[in-house]
């Protein structure tokens, strides 16, 4: 079938949006239409050429959400109807670490998702007979995609799905992160770096899971009132002065939880320097850039200190991100109020600059129901 698509034709240089061919879904696969997709960091990084793992020409998108359009063969687990969210962490629940418990890294289908194909090694989409790469296993900035069975989570049909989609990556990173990875405990002090998507995400995850203080760090006040809207107790500026104002905060120990949702490794260092001693946990988050380090000073750890990090927040998709969207239908995840612009495929490059000039928590593109 044809479809329209944004695709990355050479690094740098803004998305073209065309006609491409989709092939049918073959055995373990899924052909999804899809309603919405929000523009998350890793398409702008990967779109810029400075992430060295990128690839093009490709479809980029990863944040979707869709209805089931026809299944392969093989396929038990989804019917055409059924409501999705795409994962670029699948969940397959077989792989040595998926059987672990531990992890939600799957590796099942990791080598052939990173360079750009399905697992079976080739690519459904094409132009004029030539393939067209995926990207992160979703390429989602299209009117439809094929997809493992094994990335994609059901959903509640309840759901809106321009809300739904935001749970594919960036809601869902800092949600998880929080709530499993940490994971929280009531009554405690958290503080989180950075309110974009994934740190407000953390700051509703750090509030569900009851903590007794949540303090959101950033350089917006626009974003701060926004952290405050979603559980924030206390908000600051960011800044080198901030360990300290945590010490200070804290009878001199520090934070039981921190969270890094900037990507800066300086921020990250904070983060460690801010968790309490004896068992503060620093959980990071954000995505250094390529060749970047994390200085720890040793003695952080030796008194007691435990710093983590997360993919996806930790969250395993096919299970969890349906348990997450049933508390945002509860009504206690505020999913609209991070929505703020809605746009045509077409608009896409116009969603990269909002995203360049931090205008705005998500944009989200919408597409036609048929
Ligand atoms: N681990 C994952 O699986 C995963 C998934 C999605 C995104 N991410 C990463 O998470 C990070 C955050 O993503 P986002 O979409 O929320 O990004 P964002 O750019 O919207 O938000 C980052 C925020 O950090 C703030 N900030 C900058 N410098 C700061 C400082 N010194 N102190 C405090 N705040 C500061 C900015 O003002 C901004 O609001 C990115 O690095 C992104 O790549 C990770
Ligand atoms: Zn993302
Ligand atoms: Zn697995």
């Amino acid at each position: 079938m044809k479809v329209r698509a944004a695709v990355l034709e050479r690094f740098g240089e803004p998305l073209v949006v065309q006609e491409v061919d989709l092939g049918e879904p073959k055995r373990g696969e899924v052909l999804v239409r899809l309603r919405a997709c929000g523009i998350c960091h890793t398409d702008m990084y990967s779109a810029s050429g400075v992430d060295p793992s990128g690839y093009a020409p490709c479809v980029l998108g990863h944040e979707g959400a869709g209805v089931v359009e026809s299944v392969g063969e093989g396929v038990a687990s989804l019917r055409p109807g059924d409501h999705v969210v795409t994962l670029f962490s699948p969940q397959c629940d077989e792989c040595v670490n998926c059987r672990s418990g531990k992890t939600n890294i799957c590796v099942a289908i990791r080598e052939q998702q990173n360079a750009g194909y399905l697992p079976d090694g080739t690519a459904r989409l094409s132009r004029e007979g030539e393939p067209l790469r995926h990207f992160m296993g979703c390429s989602t900035f299209a009117e439809a995609t094929v997809m493992p069975e094994i990335a994609l989570a059901k959903v509640s049909e309840q759901a809106p799905l321009e809300a739904a989609c935001l749970f594919a990556c960036g809601l869902s990173t800092g949600l998880g992160a929080a709530m499993f990875r940490a994971p929280v405990e009531q009554g405690t002090t958290v503080v989180v770096f950075g309110a974009g998507m994934v740190g407000l995400g953390a700051v509703v995850g750090a509030r569900l899971q009851g903590a007794g203080r949540i303090i959101a760090v950033d350089m917006s006040e626009q974003r701060l009132e926004l952290a405050r809207q979603h559980g924030a107790t206390d908000t600051w500026i960011g800044g080198s002065h901030v360990v300290e104002q945590v010490l200070e905060e804290t009878e001199g120990f520090g934070a039981d939880f921190t969270f890094e949702a900037t990507g800066n490794v300086a921020v990250m260092r904070q983060a460690v320097e801010a968790a309490r001693m004896g068992w503060g946990k620093a959980c990071m988050v954000g995505v250094a850039a390529k060749g970047e380090t994390l200085d720890i000073v040793p003695r952080y750890l030796i008194t007691g200190r435990q710093v983590l990090g997360a993919s996806f927040g930790g969250v395993k998709g096919r299970q969890q991100v349906p348990e997450l969207v049933e508390r945002y239908l509860a009504g206690d995840i505020d999913v609209e109020s991070f929505i703020s612009h809605r746009l045509t495929l077409e608009q896409i490059n116009q969603g990269f600059e909002l995203m360049h000039r931090q205008d705005g928590i998500r944009s989200v593109i919408e597409l036609p129901a048929s």
